[in-house]
């Protein structure tokens, strides 16, 4: 496990669409799985920036993202296709029908593709990955859950209503992001720091989903200085 942690939210997606972008120079046809949320806005941002500036190119690329709110069609504003279309791939040169999002047969879909080669991975309060939240099996696939009330919380910020969060989603399981050959983890601010701290040093435990990410061989975390606030070791 490789650890950065950097002064604040813009270093650390600096260092991010660094890493990102490398990747993408040595493997041009790279197979992404990419999540949503306002952690990679500013890597996604910076990204778009590389790539018009012709220092990287999608061409060849292929997404596949982590979630997905159920019912919820591609354009409307609060998809994660739609946030996805916005913040990043309508910015960038990749070809739309290299997006992919969790509707059916997605893990074969990913198997077909060639498996993802690197996940980029935002953490929950409560310790989740994708949407999968505390008690989501490690051995799980691809399937439809129900957000857990913190998420359902969290995520308000995004409807004019708590109540218009959709509870259910479409995520990637643990087993189809712990199949990815490799892992990048972002996390930013203070209200991480108990989730990033128990998920990297913790016990390894369906109860904190993202602890599983300790089993994986390739794995970098990025933090910015409040979210490594309560880690104990320097790893
Ligand atoms: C989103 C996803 C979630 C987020 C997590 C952190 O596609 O899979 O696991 O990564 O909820 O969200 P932010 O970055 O908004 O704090």
């Amino acid at each position: 496990m490789k650890l950065y942690i950097e002064k604040d939210y813009n270093a650390l997606s600096e260092r991010a669409a660094d890493i990102i972008s490398s990747f993408l120079k040595e493997k041009p046809e790279a197979v992404l799985g990419l999540p949503t949320g306002s952690t990679p806005i500013r890597t996604y941002e910076l990204l778009s920036e590389k790539c018009k500036r012709g220092e990287i190119s999608f061409k060849k690329v292929k997404t596949f993202n982590l979630d997905e709110y159920s019912k919820l069609s591609p354009v409307d504003k609060h998809s994660y296709h739609y946030f996805m279309d916005n913040v990043l791939f309508s910015k960038i040169d990749i070809k739309k029908e290299n997006n992919f999002f969790p509707y059916e047969k997605y893990d074969e879909k990913i198997e077909k593709g060639g498996g993802i080669d690197l996940q980029v991975l935002g953490i929950g309060r409560d310790g989740h990955i994708g949407f999968n939240e505390p008690g989501s099996e490690f051995d799980s696939k691809t399937r439809e859950t129900f957000l857990a009330e913190e998420t359902i919380e969290d995520n308000s910020r995004f409807f004019n209503n708590k109540k218009d969060v959709p509870r259910k989603t479409i995520t990637m399981g643990i087993e189809t992001i712990m199949k990815a050959k490799n892992i990048l983890v972002i996390a930013s601010g203070e209200n991480k720091s108990e989730a990033v701290s128990k998920a990297l040093e913790g016990k390894i435990s369906t109860e904190v989903p993202a602890s599983i990410i300790q089993r994986h061989k390739n794995v970098i975390i990025i933090l910015d200085k409040e979210a490594a606030n309560n880690l104990k070791t320097g790893l």
